[in-house]
């Protein structure tokens, strides 16, 4: 998820369940065809990150093969296409769900993809534009093209990421095709996830992660702020340690904040999580915060 799930982000959901899979922030196949740098570095990861897959955006074929092969030789398991994405910029240049409305472009992409690698191509999708009613059309044609799994949103284009999702659209599209289908959309946890599976092959958990790698729980519980501290403090190191303390601690803060939601006394240490600057002054203050929520925890 662009913006959250970076490295140090995987690396952490990982130590809280090591049997998940985890997929990179998306990124532009143009940019990658550039070499730009900021993208391979987006798109780096650590061994312990394994099975990763790249998820990569675009519309032109060259530049998909071109990040093939770069997804290859940095060792990635596996690939997937982002045709879901809803930013104004990346559907104005007709990537991300832009490919729904153009189902032969969107297939010759996966055919494209999947025949210039040796990698599992997967792609991630919404229910559609306006309505689910090519869903299952899509799925048939993706499975043809050569797509190895599917991923669904359940949420179509113009609805916004709070309303419910509807599973029965991804569900039928199951039914009409072989290769494994995920579900995503409003999951709360694995439980929650297990629980709306149905026919389906897997689950991804999205938002309800931010400030909450416990959602990778096989059994979900009530962890208190003193548990969660040290791993808030190892997710801040680790960011920190990758991407330079100027860009680690702007980048933390939002975690910060999504970390200390729900914890009654947090509240008020807000404007300082928001304004950290250093590795030190992350640990200041979410010692004051440990000191202040703890009482109501036991
Ligand atoms: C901030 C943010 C960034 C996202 N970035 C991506 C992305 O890079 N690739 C992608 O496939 N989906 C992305 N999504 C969509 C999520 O993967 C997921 O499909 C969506 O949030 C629905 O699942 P949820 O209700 O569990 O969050 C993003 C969503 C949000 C809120």
């Amino acid at each position: 998820m662009e913006g959250y799930s970076d490295s140090p982000f995987r690396r952490i959901c990982k130590r809280i369940n090591p049997d998940i899979i985890t997929v990179t922030e998306f990124t532009s196949a143009d940019g990658i065809y550039h070499n730009a740098k900021q993208l391979m570095k987006k798109l780096s990861f650590e061994k312990e990150e394994h099975p990763i897959i790249a998820q990569i955006f675009g519309k032109n074929m060259d530049t998909f093969i071109a990040a093939a092969k770069v997804c290859e030789d940095m060792g990635f398991d596996g690939i997937d296409i982002n045709m879901g994405c809803p930013a104004k910029k990346v559907v104005k240049s007709e990537h991300g769900v832009a490919l729904r409305r153009n189902l032969p472009l969107a297939f010759k992409l996966i055919e494209t993809l999947a025949n210039a690698t040796s990698l599992p191509v997967s792609v991630k999708t919404r229910l559609g534009w306006d309505d689910a009613s090519d869903l299952t059309e899509f799925g048939k044609g993706a499975e043809n093209a050569g797509a190895d799994m599917i991923c669904i949103h359940g949420r179509t284009y113009i609805e916004p990421y709070n309303v419910p999702a509807q599973w029965e659209p991804v569900y039928e599209m199951k039914r009409n095709i072989s290769i494994p289908v995920l579900g995503n959309g409003g999951i709360l946890n694995v439980q929650d996830g297990l629980e709306k599976i149905g026919n389906l092959d897997g689950f991804l958990i999205g938002q309800a992660t931010f400030g909450n790698p416990w959602a990778f729980l096989e059994k979900s519980r009530e962890i208190s702020f003193e548990e969660k501290l040290p791993i808030i403090k190892l997710h801040s190191q680790m960011l920190i340690e990758q991407k330079g303390e100027y860009v680690g601690t702007r980048e933390i803060r939002k975690h910060l904040v999504s970390y200390c939601r729900g914890f009654p006394g947090a509240k008020q240490f807000r404007p300082q999580l928001v304004r950290v600057e250093s590795y030190k002054q992350i640990c200041d203050v979410l010692d004051r915060i440990a000191e202040a929520v703890e009482p109501m925890f036991h």
